[in-house]
C-alpha cells in the first residue's frame, strides 16, 4: 500500500510517499481502505518529533482520523461489516492506503456525504463535542466562547454550542477567518477579531460584567489570564488546544473564589475503552444531525496524499479555515 512516512523530524519535505506492507486486523478489529484522512496541528508536531506516537500504532505514518471502506474483519468482528462506509479517529496511521482499527472505534458515513467530507468530521467534531458537551457541561440557554473559532475544531464547535441550544457564541478568529465563517453560514452572535480588540473587553460589556459560562480554548497561555477573567462565577474552561504556548501564571485565589472549574483534554492518548464510548456517543448524538444537515463537515482545501508535505506547510502557514483533507484514493 502507499502511504507517507515521515523519515526524520523536520521541515514538511521529511514527509515521503512509501509502499509498505498491509496491516492485518488482530482480533476485534478490521481493516480498512482508506479513501480520506485530514489533517490535525498534532500531526505537524509529530513530524517535528515533538508528538510521539502512542503505543499500537505506526511511529511514523501520521494521521488521526479517516473516511473509508471495511475490506477485512479480524477474528470475533462479523463479516458483515465488509464493505460498510465508515470513518473513524485513530491514534496513527491514517496517511495510508489501508489502516486497521479496533471494529468499536468506527462509525457509520453519514449519508449524502462524501469520503473528503466523512474524513473531515471525526477529530473535529468528536472534540468539540467531548469538549463542549460531554465534558464542559453545556446547557441549553448558556453562553459560549470559542477561541480558534475559524479552526477545524472552532468550526465544529460553532454548529455544535447551536445544535446543543447555546444561548449566545462569542468566537475569536482573525479577520479573514470570522469573514470565512460569514461565508460558510458559521455566524457568530458575537465575532471578536482579537488582533484588534480585546476579547475580555468585549466579554465583559457584552455580559454586563458577569462573563460566560463555558470556554472552549484551544490557544492556552497567551489567552490564560484574559480567559478566566472571562468566566462567570462557577464558569467551566475546557482546555483543548495550545497554538498560543503552554507556559502561563495564574492566581490560585481566582479559582477558588469565583469557584471555577478548569478541565484539560486530549483524544489522542484515551484508552480503547473510553474510544469506544466516544463512538458510542459520536453514533447517537452526532450522526442523525449530520444527516439531517444540522451539522456539516468545514472543508477548506483538498490534497492529494502525495501532496501532504505541500499541505503540511499550508496548514502550518495558517492559511485554513476550517479542515485540510488528503485524498487518499479516488
Ligand atoms: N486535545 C485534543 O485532543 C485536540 C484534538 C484536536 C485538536 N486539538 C487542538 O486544537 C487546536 C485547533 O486544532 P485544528 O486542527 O482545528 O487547527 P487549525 O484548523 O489548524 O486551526 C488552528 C487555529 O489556531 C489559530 N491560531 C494560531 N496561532 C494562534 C495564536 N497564537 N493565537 C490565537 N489563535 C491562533 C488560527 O486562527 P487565526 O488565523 O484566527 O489566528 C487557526 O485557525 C490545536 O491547538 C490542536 O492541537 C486538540
Amino acid at each position: 500500500m502507499k502511504a507517507i512516512r515521515i523519515i526524520r523530524p523536520g521541515e514538511p519535505d521529511v514527509l515521503e510517499l512509501t509502499h509498505l506492507e498491509e496491516p492485518t486486523p488482530g482480533s476485534g478489529q478490521v481493516r480498512v481502505e482508506v479513501y480520506g484522512t485530514a489533517l490535525n496541528r498534532a500531526d505537524l508536531l509529530q513530524r517535528r518529533g515533538a508528538y510521539p506516537a502512542p503505543p499500537g500504532v505506526p511511529a511514523d505514518i501520521p494521521g488521526l482520523e479517516f473516511s473509508g471502506v471495511v475490506e477485512a474483519v479480524g477474528d470475533g468482528v462479523d463479516e458483515s461489516a465488509v464493505g460498510s462506509w465508515v470513518m473513524g479517529l485513530v491514534g496513527g496511521g491514517g496517511y495510508a492506503e489501508m489502516l486497521v482499527t479496533d471494529a468499536d472505534h468506527v462509525v457509520p458515513m453519514p449519508q449524502g456525504l462524501k469520503f473528503v467530507e466523512c474524513a473531515a468530521v471525526p477529530e473535529a467534531f468528536c472534540t468539540a463535542y467531548d469538549a463542549l458537551v460531554l465534558q464542559g457541561g453545556l446547557r441549553p440557554g448558556q453562553t459560549v466562547l470559542i477561541h480558534a473559532a475559524g479552526s477545524g475544531v472552532g468550526t465544529a464547535a460553532i454548529q455544535l454550542a447551536r445544535a446543543f441550544g447555546a444561548a449566545r457564541i462569542f468566537g475569536t478568529a482573525s479577520a479573514g477567518k470570522l469573514e470565512a465563517l460569514e461565508e460558510r453560514g458559521l455566524s457568530l452572535d458575537v465575532p471578536i477579531d482579537y488582533r484588534r480588540k480585546s476579547f475580555r473587553d468585549v466579554i465583559r460589556r457584552e455580559t454586563d460584567g458577569r462573563g460566560v459560562d463555558l470556554i472552549l480554548d484551544l490557544v492556552g497561555a497567551t489567552y490564560w489570564t484574559d480567559n478566566i477573567a472571562s468566566l462567570r462565577t462557577r464558569g467551566r474552561i475546557v482546555l483543548v488546544g495550545l497554538v498560543g504556548g503552554t507556559m502561563a501564571q495564574l492566581n490560585l485565589g481566582v479559582l477558588l473564589r469565583r469557584r471555577l472549574h478548569v478541565i484539560g483534554t486530549v483524544m489522542r492518548s484515551r484508552n480503547t475503552e473510553e474510544k469506544s464510548a466516544l463512538a458510542e456517543n459520536t453514533r447517537e448524538h452526532l450522526l442523525p444531525r449530520f444527516e439531517s444537515g444540522e451539522l456539516f463537515p468545514v472543508v477548506d482545501r483538498v490534497f492529494g496524499l502525495n501532496e501532504a508535505a505541500e499541505a503540511h506547510a499550508y496548514m502550518e502557514d495558517n492559511q485554513n479555515a476550517g479542515k485540510v483533507v488528503l485524498r487518499v484514493r479516488n
